[in-house]
């Protein structure tokens, strides 16, 4: 086997398991956390994004949430300690349930795309999602529904 052909395979190789390991996070099931629901506000602790391994913390990159008010469970996007977003995981198009995969939002009835800032990447939906406002404290993250 020439060198050239040998790096090509072992370069291909490599691509590959990277993709599969981004593949197998995306696929993880989802999480969902526990909050306090008062009225029209709910209280997450910043902990629920915490996940310890080996005493190391790493963070979750968003939460689920189910709201008995809701007929969608809501998105909680964490961006750093203190940016966070919350989406509803209804599509625009023809409020399909939305599925999480990776860092975007999928519609499976007609393939629109969404970011989790609630952009569109793709169509046909054309309106961006339903973003609940957010505030944060030391310790907790307040969601209201409005
Ligand atoms: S309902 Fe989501 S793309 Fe049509």
């Amino acid at each position: 086997m020439e060198r050239n052909e040998f790096l090509k395979i072992c370069g291909g190789t490599c691509l590959g398991l990277i993709g599969m390991s981004a593949l197998l996070q995306s696929c993880s099931p989802a999480y969902y956390a526990q909050a306090s629901v008062t009225g029209k506000q709910a209280q997450i602790s910043k902990q629920e994004f915490e996940k310890i391994k080996k005493g190391e913390i790493s963070y979750r990159k968003f939460v689920l949430l189910k709201v008995a008010d809701l007929n969608y469970p809501v998105i909680v996007n964490r961006f750093d300690e203190n940016t966070y977003s919350a989406l509803l995981l209804k599509c625009t198009h023809q409020g399909n349930t939305l599925a999480v995969s990776g860092n975007i939002l999928t519609c499976s009835a007609h393939g629109s795309e969404f970011d989790r800032h609630g952009n569109v990447l793709q169509g046909p939906a054309a309106e961006k999602l339903t973003l609940f406002p957010v505030t944060t404290d030391e310790k907790f993250i307040y969601i209201q529904f409005s």
